[in-house]
C-alpha cells in the first residue's frame, strides 16, 4: 500500500522527529559560531545578543525549545519502543511528548516576553 501510512498520527510524530532533528542540526553550528564570537569579536557578540530582544527572534527561540523538547521526548519514545519489551499506547505517548513540549516551550516564551 503505497503512502498508506501518511497522515496517521504516528506518521506525524515521525515527520516532526525528522524536521526537528534537521532543524537542530542546522541550528547548532550557527549557535557555536555565535558563542565563539566571545573569544574573537566580543562587540559582534553583543550585537548578535541584542537581536534576541526582537519579538521574531523570541518566537524562533520558542520553536527551537519546542523542537528540542519534542525531539528528545519523541526520541526517548522511539528508544523505549526499540529496547523495552513493551510497545502499546504509542499514539498516547507521542501526543504526550508533543503536549509536554508545548507546555515547556510555552512557559519559556511567557518568561521571555
Ligand atoms: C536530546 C536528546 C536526543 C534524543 C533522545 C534523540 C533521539 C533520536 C532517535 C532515537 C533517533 C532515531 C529515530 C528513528 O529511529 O527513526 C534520532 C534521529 C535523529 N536525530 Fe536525534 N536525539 C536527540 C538529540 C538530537 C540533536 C541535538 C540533534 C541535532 C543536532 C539530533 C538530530 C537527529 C537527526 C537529524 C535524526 C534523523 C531523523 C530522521 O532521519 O528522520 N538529535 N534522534
Amino acid at each position: 500500500m503505497r503512502g498508506g501510512y501518511r497522515g496517521h498520527p504516528l506518521w506525524w510524530a515521525y515527520a516532526l522527529h525528522r524536521v526537528s532533528g534537521l532543524a537542530l542540526a542546522l541550528f547548532l553550528p550557527v549557535h557555536f559560531w555565535v558563542l565563539a564570537q566571545a573569544l574573537s569579536a566580543p562587540a559582534r557578540l553583543d550585537g548578535l545578543l541584542a537581536l534576541t530582544e526582537q519579538p521574531l527572534v523570541k518566537l524562533a527561540e520558542f520553536g527551537l525549545v519546542f523542537g528540542l523538547a519534542v525531539h528528545m521526548l519523541g526520541g526517548l519514545r522511539l528508544l523505549a519502543l526499540e529496547w523495552l519489551p513493551w510497545t502499546p499506547r504509542q499514539k498516547t505517548l507521542a501526543a504526550l511528548a508533543a503536549a509536554v513540549s508545548f507546555l515547556v516551550s510555552g512557559l519559556f516564551l511567557l518568561r521571555a516576553v
